[in-house]
C-alpha cells in the first residue's frame, strides 16, 4: 500500500445556511476565533502527514487561495513596523503545505466536487475532508480512520450517533459490527426521512477512499436535490468492495450551522492558552447575567 498523503477538500458549496455572512464570502473563510475554518481543516491534515492537498473551489472563492498565498505587502509592512511575531504568523500560513486548487465549474453537488479531484489523485487512496466540519485539535478521529484504512485497505467513513429526528440532515449508514468502534458498512442513504432511516449513524465530513470511488462517482446519477451525491457513490462502491466505518463521539463542529458555529468559537477559544484564561470569566459573567434575566422573566 503506498503511503497515503493526498487530501481532496471540496470547498465550492454556496453556504446558504449561513447567509448573509456568506453572500460575498466563502463559508470556508468564516473566522473561528481568529482563523478561517478551512485553516483548521488543513492544519488537521498536515498534523497527520497529509501534505498533498487539493482544494476544489468555485466562483467567489478566491479569498481561500489568497489566504494560503504569500502576502508580500503585508509582510513588508509588518517587517517595517518590527512586528516580528505577526510577520511569522502570516508567513507560516503560506508555508503550511503544498496546496493545489481546481475549480468545480458547475455546482453539481458534493460528489461532483470530489470527482473533480480524480486526475490529481490518480490511483492512490486519499482522504476527503469537508471544510465546514472542523474537529477539536485533540480529536483522534482522522488518526483512527487512517489506522482503520491501514488495517483493512478499505474506504473508511466517519460515523457519529445523532438523535433520530436529526438523521435527515446527514448521510446515514446501515452497519454490521466488527470490533470496538470499527464497523462494516452494509449500505448508505443520503438524508433519509427519519421514519425510513436504517440507523441513527450519521456520516460526517471525514472520508478515506480508494480510487474506486471515482468510477462509482462517474456512474452516479443526480440524486437528492438534483445533485451528484457523494453518499450515492459510496452506496455503489460498497456493493463492489469493502467499506468500513469508524464511530466517534464529540469534538466535531458543523460551522455551516449557526448554533454549532457559536459552540465552535466558544469551545475552541476556551481551549486556547492565549485566549481561554481571559475569556472564561467573561463567559461566566454573560451566563450569570442570562440566568438572572431568565429568573426575572419567570417572576414577572
Ligand atoms: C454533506 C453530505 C452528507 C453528510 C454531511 C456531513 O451534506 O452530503 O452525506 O452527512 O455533509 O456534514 P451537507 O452538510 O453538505 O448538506
Amino acid at each position: 500500500m503506498s503511503r497515503l498523503n493526498k487530501v481532496v477538500i471540496p470547498a465550492a458549496g454556496l453556504g446558504t445556511r449561513f447567509l448573509p455572512a456568506t453572500k460575498a464570502q466563502p463559508k470556508e473563510m468564516l473566522p473561528v476565533v481568529d482563523k478561517p475554518a478551512i485553516q483548521y481543516v488543513i492544519e488537521e491534515a498536515v498534523s497527520l502527514g497529509l501534505t498533498n492537498i487539493l482544494v476544489v473551489t468555485g466562483r467567489g472563492k478566491r479569498s481561500i487561495e489568497d489566504h494560503f498565498d504569500r502576502s508580500l505587502e503585508l509582510e513588508h509592512l509588518l517587517q517595517a513596523r518590527g512586528k516580528s511575531s505577526d510577520l511569522e504568523l502570516v508567513y507560516q500560513i503560506s508555508r503550511i503545505s503544498n496546496i493545489h486548487y481546481i475549480r468545480q465549474g458547475e455546482p453539481k453537488g458534493l460528489g461532483h466536487a470530489v470527482l473533480a479531484g480524480a486526475d490529481h489523485v490518480g490511483t492512490d487512496a486519499f482522504v476527503t475532508m469537508l471544510a465546514d466540519d472542523i474537529m477539536s485539535p485533540d480529536s483522534p478521529l482522522l488518526r483512527d480512520m487512517l489506522a482503520a484504512h491501514q488495517q483493512t485497505g478499505a474506504s473508511v467513513l466517519s460515523l457519529m450517533t445523532v438523535p433520530p429526528e436529526q438523521i435527515g440532515l446527514y448521510g446515514c449508514a446501515k452497519v454490521v459490527e466488527r470490533d470496538n468502534s470499527l464497523v462494516d458498512i452494509a449500505s448508505v442513504v443520503e438524508k433519509p426521512e427519519p421514519s425510513e432511516a436504517p440507523s441513527n449513524l450519521a456520516i460526517t465530513g471525514r472520508y478515506i477512499f480508494t480510487c474506486g470511488i471515482f468510477d462509482a462517482l462517474r456512474e452516479t446519477k443526480p440524486g437528492r436535490g438534483g445533485e451528484i451525491q457523494l453518499t450515492d457513490a459510496i452506496q455503489i462502491l460498497a456493493k463492489r468492495e469493502p467499506v468500513v466505518g469508524v464511530i466517534f463521539e464529540g469534538g466535531r463542529y458543523d460551522i455551516g450551522d449557526k448554533v454549532d458555529y457559536l459552540r465552535a468559537v466558544v469551545e475552541l477559544a476556551l481551549q486556547r492558552p492565549d485566549i481561554g484564561p481571559a475569556f472564561l470569566p467573561e463567559l461566566k459573567a454573560i451566563l450569570e447575567d442570562y440566568s438572572k434575566e431568565t429568573i426575572d422573566d419567570l417572576a414577572r
